[in-house]
């Protein structure tokens, strides 16, 4: 949600400065660019160089920069903004806000700004039940402000009640449902399964494929823009991607994943399998290694269970299933033979074929069949993209 978009942090002068490093950190983390800009008495809290460094941009505190003689352009600042999270803002800046007073950089900023703005109060619990502050907190959101409201708790006072700034994380967990919500997958639960399956010869050796799993997680990850919950089942990946988006469930064998998925379809309301599960495992795994020797060896394999179609008999009526079939040859036929045979909704056809399409590389080169038999074929696209052009079809099933 947070990603790529430009958030600017306005931190005032309370104890609770000091937690806005990682607030800076985690933002960078969810992929933000992020400036600063904090009031002058706040730098007693946090240092600005601390703040730089981690947001990788200059601090803004004061209307004329002191080395460079500079004059910062508080509208600018504004206007570059997708999000402003004000955090700590104490019973001072709340009043200031809430009355258009504008006497620093950050002020001027706020009332600058035209995107959302989430403020996350902190002070002593007797200014916060405070009349003028309940008053101010309900005026400013009245005018569109955003109350990420402070905890209970331990404060810097000693006294213990509600004031406690919310904690980094759960300001970053509630920014990314608020931006969710009304998002076209907002409250969809989807259920992914990515990567490939390695099935065991002996403690050194598997039989497994090329897939990289990079598919899956453009899934996910697109998933995760149009408001879906995600849970992803994955497979051995190089991939080390972790978000706190998306419930990441990682697995070794074909039996692994059958495992996990049955525990977790009943819930979803879209399933896509986009793993390449092996179809093979070897009736019996060594518990030593197999030594090697002259003579020829066979390993007797038996059939893996086919995990989407065993979902796909019991898929129930508000459920929408989504397969994947990489094919050789007859490709068109064999996919639908697929949809057919799986009970699936649709089915996202790559070909070895195609150059650019199919496992390890960033690019895909996909034909999408549905369960009406309509075929859209897509140009060479780098996975992000095919992930879109496959949520767009699922968008058009799920309106039907
Ligand atoms: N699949 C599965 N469980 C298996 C094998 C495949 O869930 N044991 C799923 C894959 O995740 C994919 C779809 O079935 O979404 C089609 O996989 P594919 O390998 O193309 O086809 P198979 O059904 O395995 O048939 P074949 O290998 O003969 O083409």
């Amino acid at each position: 949600m947070l990603k790529g978009k430009n958030v600017l942090l306005g931190i005032t002068g309370g104890i609770a400065a000091y937690k806005t490093a990682s607030l800076v950190r985690l933002l960078k983390k969810n992929g933000a660019f992020v400036k600063v800009v904090m009031t002058p008495d706040a730098k007693e809290f946090v240092a600005p160089l601390t703040l730089s460094t981690l947001s990788e941009n200059q601090v803004f505190s004061t209307f004329k920069d002191d080395e460079t003689e500079e004059w910062n352009n508080h509208v600018e600042l504004a206007l570059w903004a997708n999000f402003f999270i004000i955090s700590p803002v104490t019973a001072n800046t709340l009043a200031k806000m809430a009355n258009g007073i504008c006497d620093n950089l950050l002020m001027a900023t706020y009332l600058s700004a035209k995107c959302p703005v989430y403020i996350c109060p902190a002070m002593d619990l007797d200014m916060y039940k405070h009349p003028t502050t309940s008053d101010n907190l309900v005026k400013l959101q009245k005018n569109k402000n955003i109350l990420i409201d402070a905890k209970n708790g331990e404060l810097a006072s000693g006294l213990v009640g509600k004031g406690r700034m919310e904690e980094p994380e759960n300001i970053i967990d509630f920014i990314n449902n608020h931006l969710r919500e009304g998002l076209f997958l907002a409250g969809k639960r989807i259920l992914i399964t990515a990567g490939p399956t390695y099935e065991k010869i002996d403690p050194v050796r598997f039989i497994g494929n090329n897939s990289s799993g990079k598919m899956g997680f453009a899934l996910a990850e697109h998933a995760i823009e149009l408001g879906a919950e995600v849970t992803l089942i994955v497979g051995p990946t190089n991939i080390n991607k972790q978000s706190n988006l998306i419930k990441r469930i990682d697995v070794v064998s074909a039996n692994d994943m059958l495992v996990a998925v049955e525990q977790n379809y009943l819930s979803a309301d879209i399933v896509i399998m986009a793993a390449a599960v092996a179809d093979y495992t070897p009736i019996i795994t060594s518990d030593e290694k197999i030594k090697k020797n002259d003579k020829e060896i066979s390993i007797e394999l038996k059939s893996t269970v086919d995990i989407l179609k065993t979902i796909g008999e019991k898929k129930k009526q508000n459920q929408l299933l989504v397969g994947f079939a990489l094919e050789t040859n007859n490709e068109i036929e064999n996919a639908k033979s697929k949809l057919i045979r799986k009970n699936l909704d649709m089915i996202v056809l790559n070909t070895l074929n195609d150059e650019g399409a199919g496992f390890e590389g960033d690019t895909n080169k996909v034909t999408i069949i549905d369960k009406n038999n309509k075929e859209e074929i897509f140009e060479l696209k780098s996975k992000l993209e095919v992930a879109q052009d496959i949520f767009n079809k699922i968008i058009s099933l799920l309106q039907q």
